[in-house]
């Protein structure tokens, strides 16, 4: 295997290191080259770019493999907890049994928000969607929690900010969907685990008690260990980015809500259901989308279908359609969109255009079949993937502040405006508007 690339450019020969990480992905190490040639590389959307060395996720799309430190996630969906497997992503290795029990104590010990965040969810119309919420009040909670934002945390301080993002995350969903129905806020309990807690907050009344269903906590907390990372994807890189310059956490994993929003990356799974509702009122006419979705004059894409790094399959599409099936089979609920979904893929499968560009369900193609099981409403689904991906960005921003070669996050461009021209006083400029 190579050890150096060479680059010859204007008639000078550069030697850049190769990188290979213990899977055996290979990089050329491109650091130098634009002191040392004045160039640099363009590379629109990262598709050929690595941003850093990373030890938390191990992603062959090629194989359809994904790993946390090392532990293949369907053994994770299989026999893990959601704390559990925050613990192992953010602190490198599963806890022992007292490590454990000492951080399920922190989350209990922070679940609750500062009576006075309350009022922040009666300031939002009626209309506002949960993400700009979730990302407000978690940046918000910088303001009340101010003894935490310091620029180097000690790991106790760090240990603590960690587990209040992943508690408190949950309590400020909780209420801001029971603002959003006009319901009274459920506080969380000391006596439940992290995704009951989560669903008693969600669906107790004062006159209806949300009695726990096994199967559903069950499906709940497979997918928030399904989404809890996913290397440097769009939001993560986000977070990566913002917390370059040393903003805090909060504000870093803020940024990374907003990034997670767009239909293109988080706010997938709340668009797969739009588009299936839309075909499904359309007459299921599958044929017609799947056409639609080919057609390059169309800006139809078949949501929930296709990644940038899977080439085969998504390994956690494949636990979480297996997931819908048991959950809606256990809960008696037959979803039409559900059997939408499948011949959608079935179709999809056979097609030329899926088959050669390697386009299959992502994540989100079945994740919110089990949400609107659940009953969470459908704005909310983002929301669930922000809870589930807490654990990984709060664990890729420390180890990016706690690595030494981290620098600031400034990549370059090529200019394509106007060359240099001079100022035009404004009673000469009606040329311009041509
Ligand atoms: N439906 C129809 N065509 C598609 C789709 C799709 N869902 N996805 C990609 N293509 C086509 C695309 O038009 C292009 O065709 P051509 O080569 O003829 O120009 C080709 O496949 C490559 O697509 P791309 O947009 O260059 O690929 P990308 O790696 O930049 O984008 C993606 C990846 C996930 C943004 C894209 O597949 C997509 O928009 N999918 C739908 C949205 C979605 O489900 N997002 C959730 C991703 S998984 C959750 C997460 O981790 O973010």
């Amino acid at each position: 295997m190579a050890e150096s690339a060479k680059i010859n450019i204007d008639g000078k020969e550069i030697e850049c290191p190769v990188v290979v990480s213990i899977e055996g992905e290979k990089a050329i190490d491109i650091s130098k080259l634009r002191t040392t040639t004045g160039y640099i590389t363009l590379d629109p959307g990262f598709g050929n770019t690595g941003s850093c060395k990373s030890a938390i996720t191990y992603l062959d799309g090629e194989k359809g493999i994904l790993r946390y430190r090392g532990i293949p996630i369907e053994q994770l969906a299989e026999y893990s907890s959601f704390v559990e497997t925050s613990y192992l992503l953010i602190h490198g290795h599963l806890p022992t049994q007292s490590e454990l029990d000492k951080f399920s104590l922190a989350f209990n010990e922070h679940s609750m928000i500062h009576e006075d965040m309350k009022n922040f969810f009666d300031a939002y119309p009626s209309t506002t969607h949960p993400m700009a919420i979730l990302s407000a009040m978690i940046c918000a909670l910088s303001a009340y929690y101010p003894g935490l934002i310091k620029e180097d945390p000690t790991q106790e301080e760090f240990d603590r900010i960690a587990v209040q993002l992943l508690s408190k995350v949950r309590t400020i969903t909780a209420f801001s969907y029971k603002k959003s129905i006009g319901e009274p806020f459920v506080y969380p309990r000391y006596d439940l685990r992290y995704v009951p807690n989560f669903l008693n907050m969600m669906f107790s009344s004062p006159t209806h008690p949300y009695k726990i269903v096994d199967e559903v906590a069950h499906a709940l907390r497979v997918l928030l260990i399904l989404h809890a990372d996913h290397e440097q994807n769009c939001s993560t890189s986000s977070v990566r980015l913002v917390g370059s310059s040393h903003a805090n956490l909060y504000a870093s994993i803020s940024a990374g809500i907003c990034a997670l929003w767009g239909p293109l990356h988080g706010g997938a799974n709340q668009a797969v259901i739009e588009m299936l509702e839309m075909i499904h009122q359309d007459g299921d006419n599958v044929q017609k989308y799947i056409a639609k979705a080919k057609d390059k004059e169309s800006s139809f894409r078949l949501m929930g279908f296709g990644h940038r790094v899977y080439r085969n399959f998504d390994p956690r599409a494949k636990i979480i359609k297996k997931c819908a099936d048991d959950l809606l089979n256990k809960l008696g609920i037959h979803d039409p969109l559900l059997d939408l979904a499948k011949r959608l893929e079935e179709v999809a499968l056979k097609d030329d255009y899926f088959v050669s560009r390697k386009l299959y369900p992502n994540v989100d193609f079945y994740s919110g079949i089990i949400y609107r099981a659940v009953g969470i409403p459908l704005n909310m689904f983002p929301v669930m993937f922000a809870i589930g991906r807490m654990p990984g960005w709060i664990a890729h921003w420390k180890e990016m502040m706690e690595d030494p070669s981290t620098k600031i996050g400034r990549p370059f461009q090529i200019y394509t405006g106007e060359a240099k021209h001079d100022y035009v006083p404004i009673e000469q400029r009606s040329y311009f508007h041509k």
